[in-house]
């Protein structure tokens, strides 16, 4: 555990511990790949300013993001399937997440159900939406998250149609995954993550299995996932989502300028500066690329978030910087999750939080807070 100081070194030991195919499912991106890559690289770009002899004693990283208070403006993103990087994954990054003090999104593509998440923790987590065909089932699910005393739900846009991933298509990955001789191989030598999935119920997608109309088991949930995404999603649903739940909203996938402009008319309380980790438009500019010009657009009439890339502390606050309130980060908490299970997903935060403590500290900042564009190099 001592020579696990990066987000990469926990990279490495998800990538010997996670099949092959659950691996490649959270490290790949669409096509080939370069808004994956980008969205990691262009953070490579922004410089900040180094300052000096400024009393730097009595930090802090707390902030809040929509209203509630934050130990670290990031949170952990909504990721489908997350409980294959580990037996009842949701469950425990929630629980990893609570005890950090971070908000935890739950995906609608989760492996262990709302009431799962909610079954081990004792703080309000955040729900993920896909608007998905089945309305009555879109209904169920707000209802469902809403007796679950979730806090927000975040409206993801960007998914209207499935963006395509090699990796995932070569592997035989789908919902179901299939298995194949060498999938089934793969797995026999990872015994370590053979015995948690042995020791667990939570093996299917427990959002939708036996709650959404003719899904009763993992073969009918095959043809059900592949005709659900809504290609007729239009800015005139986000209306009567936003009144069904009743509760805060933020608004997932925005990446241009004109789109955010659209999201602050809906009277969401934040958007989500996304690109869905390089997983739908390849060919799409990073999101901290994207960052600066939609945070000037929109002012302070709407909150802004980001994600994509962020693999440091240091990416946190350059996102920061740049007119971010808060961040999510999804790849980083699923390779700890992979590599140690919940006590990696606490390694992923904690290396974050070091990483950006250190550095507020040598530019000459004591509040994650005062972070602005003052502070980047141009
Ligand atoms: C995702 N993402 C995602 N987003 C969403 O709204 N609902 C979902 O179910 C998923 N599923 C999902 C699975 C996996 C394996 C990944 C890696 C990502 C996107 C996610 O919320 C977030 O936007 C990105 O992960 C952010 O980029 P990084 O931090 O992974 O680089």
């Amino acid at each position: 555990m001592s020579q696990i100081l990066t987000i990469a070194d926990l990279k490495d030991l998800a990538r010997r511990r996670v099949p092959k195919m659950f691996f490649d499912y959270a490290d790949s991106g669409a096509w080939t790949e370069s808004t994956y890559r980008a969205n990691e690289e262009d953070f490579q770009k922004i410089k900040f300013r180094q300052r000096v002899l400024v009393d730097m004693d009595n930090r802090s990283l707390a902030s809040t993001m929509i209203g509630e208070k934050v130990s670290m403006p990031v949170a952990l993103a909504p990721t489908g399937m997350t409980g294959m990087q580990h037996a009842d994954g949701e469950m425990l990054a929630a629980q990893a997440a609570q005890e950090f003090g971070v908000p935890f999104t739950l995906s609608t593509m989760s492996i262990c159900s709302i009431e799962d998440v909610a079954s081990v923790t004792t703080k309000p987590f955040w729900f993920q939406l896909y608007v998905l065909r089945d309305k009555d089932f879109v209904f169920n699910l707000i209802d469902r998250a809403k007796a679950a005393k979730c806090s927000a739900l975040v409206l993801t846009l960007d998914l209207q149609i499935l963006g395509q991933r090699h990796k995932d298509i070569r592997n035989g990955l789908s919902a179901p995954p299939r298995l194949t001789l060498k999938n089934i191989v793969d797995m026999a030598i990872r015994p370590r993550w053979c015995a948690a999935m042995a020791g667990t119920k939570r093996r299917t997608f427990r959002n939708i299995v036996g709650h959404a109309k003719g899904v009763g088991d993992l073969a009918s949930l095959a043809s059900w996932t592949s005709e659900q995404f809504d290609p007729h999603l239009s800015w005139n649903d986000v209306a009567w989502i936003k009144e069904r739940w009743g509760g805060k909203l933020i608004l997932k996938g925005i990446l241009d300028k004109e789109d955010a402009l659209m999201a602050v008319k809906t009277g969401a309380d934040a958007i989500i500066v996304s690109n869905h980790g390089g997983r739908q438009l390849d060919g799409a500019s990073s999101s901290i690329m994207a960052l600066e010009e939609i945070a000037d657009a929109v002012g302070d009439r709407i909150e802004v978030h980001m994600d994509g890339g962020i693999r440091s502390g240091q990416d946190v606050l350059k996102a920061l910087c740049l007119g971010a309130k808060g961040t999510y980060i999804g790849r980083p908490f699923l390779y700890g999750l992979g590599a140690l299970g919940k006590e990696g997903v606490t390694k992923a935060l904690e290396i974050i939080r070091k990483e950006m403590d250190i550095t507020l500290a040598l530019c000459g900042k004591r509040l994650v807070t005062d972070m602005g564009k003052d502070q980047l190099r141009r």
